[in-house]
């Protein structure tokens, strides 16, 4: 395995966080601040922002196997595979205007590639093997480079072989900050993730025939930044805003934060007029910003849980700390609005995007699949089960990347017609684009943008589009099963 040389660091202030080395070159020489390995380390509640003064943020990403123990013993620690020296890692801060070199390092044993979800970046820069960039082999590195437009909750991972290895815990967190943005007393990560690990500790199969067709396959255990029912220290009486991700590869999630006033402020890293906690499903790879305040006094509680299910589940408490923030009215801020530009509606087509289940079960035997130049990067599995509008990922032959599913013009508006054939629900995902969220022909929709929509049984939602960034964007479901048994494709835009 290539070894990691160290940093050589003569001109730059660099900060080790988890073994990730966060470096600031600026024009003027001055560093960066970042927050402290172990605020990082101790459940992500990180009241420090980066303040760099530069314009450039670098990041390395080692992507390996490292031991993390996830079930308390006598459970073994699990083999995960991260970017960073734990899980979840690397949090990676700045500020919206700066910019981001991050250097994958692939260590694996497997072809690799990062992925910015959420981001609308150059096509470049999107991190999908073959279709934006060669994979990167073992022992090679990539470098993406690039300005992230918008403020927001962003995070990256895998996009080939992402059952296994999202499922094993490759992915990292990308926080963009906007510069205007209401002072907080604290901003917190909670990322919800289950794992699918036996008592012993070991990882069990990351995709089932009987998953992959239906709902998919549920994790065994849930976590919390990768800890079971964790306590997440908060300042007494302090206003909070905490960043809920559902990163894992199945789950639906409905969060409350039980006793306490609590406000939707952002959507997939969007503003939109501060709501309720109060019902807003998260599919896989979707996130919401929350506003609330903290218990009063230090020692006391409050419960985040997950009520999507009969039974709601407890996944971890805030406990509140320190001395009590001054009494001052609660009241959710709105964000700055983000610069998502406007579809226009009138003059957009309407493009039907259906997902449904293939006519026939597709499987192709192993030693076929070995032979084919493409296989891995198409990130074949054996099986197809779904498809977008008839045509399952890859297509035909599998010698080659199938068509895109539709041609756009560069500069001109589209909606899509998102419509769910299926019994099953599906988090819709566009790459380099956020959607603005129209309408619905089963619920009242909240007007809002996202990069990820969750389609329910039989519905449709219609989303838009300006199509102002030219290249190739995967369109896909985000339950991990799905996309890897055909429910993916991709629009180009020209
Ligand atoms: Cu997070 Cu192609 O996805
Ligand atoms: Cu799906």
């Amino acid at each position: 395995m290539p070894h990691r040389l160290a940093d050589p660091l003569s001109r730059r202030a660099v900060l080790r966080a988890g073994g990730v080395a966060f470096a600031a070159t600026a024009l003027g020489g001055t560093g960066l601040t970042a927050p402290a390995a172990g605020a990082l380390k101790a459940g992500l509640a990180d009241p420090a922002p980066v303040t760099a003064s530069g314009d450039l943020v670098e990041v390395e990403l080692v992507a390996r196997q490292r031991m993390q123990r996830i079930l308390p013993e006598p459970a073994a620690p699990s083999p995960l595979i991260t970017y960073a020296d734990s899980f979840p890692g690397p949090i990676v801060r700045m500020r919206k205007g700066q910019r981001l070199r991050a250097t994958l390092v692939n260590e694996l044993e497997e072809h690799t590639s990062v992925h910015w979800h959420g981001i609308r970046l150059p096509n470049l820069e999107d991190g999908v093997p073959y279709l934006t960039q060669p994979p990167t082999r073992p022992g090679e590195r990539h470098v993406y480079e690039f300005t992230p437009p918008d403020a927001g909750s962003f995070f990256f991972h895998p996009h080939c072989n992402t059952v296994e290895l999202l499922g094993r815990g490759l992915a990292g967190i990308l926080i963009v900050e906007e510069p205007d943005a209401p002072k907080f007393d604290a901003d917190v990560v909670c990322l919800v993730k289950d794992w699918q690990i036996d008592k012993s500790g070991s990882f069990g199969t990351f995709i089932t025939d009987r998953g992959a067709s239906r709902a998919g396959t549920f994790g065994s255990v849930s976590t919390v930044n990768g800890a079971i029912d964790p306590v997440i220290e908060v300042p007494a009486n302090g206003d909070i805003r905490a960043r809920f991700y559902n990163i894992d590869s199945t789950r639906v999630v409905d969060l409350r934060i039980e006793g306490a006033e609590a406000w939707i402020v952002a959507v997939d890293g969007n503003p939109l007029p501060p709501r309720p906690l109060d019902g807003w499903p998260m599919g896989p790879a979707m996130r919401i910003d929350v506003l609330f305040r903290a218990p009063a006094k230090a020692g006391q509680s409050l419960r985040l849980t997950n009520v999507y299910s009969a039974e709601p589940k407890p996944l971890a408490t805030f406990r509140a700390i320190g001395p009590a923030r001054p009494n001052k009215r609660f009241k959710p801020r709105a964000l700055p609005a983000a610069g998502i530009p406007e579809p226009d509606l009138k003059n957009a087509p309407v493009i039907p995007m259906a997902f449904s289940a293939t006519a026939v079960a597709q499987g192709f035997d192993a030693a076929t699949i070995a032979g084919l130049p493409y296989a891995d990067s198409l990130c074949l599995s054996e099986k197809t089960f779904w498809a977008i509008n008839q045509q399952s990922w890859p297509e035909g032959g599998h010698e080659r990347l199938p068509p895109p599913l539709v041609t756009l013009e560069k500069g001109r508006s589209y909606v899509f017609e998102l419509a769910n054939l299926t019994p099953h629900l599906h988090p819709i995902h566009i790459h380099g684009y956020t959607f603005k969220v129209l309408s619905s022909d089963g619920r009242k929709v909240v007007p809002h943008h996202a990069d990820t929509v969750l389609l329910e049984p039989k519905e449709r939602l219609r989303v838009a589009i300006k199509a102002d960034n030219p290249g190739d964007w995967m369109f896909h479901c985000h339950i991990i099963e799905h996309q890897d048994t055909g429910m993916m494709g991709y629009i180009r835009v020209a």
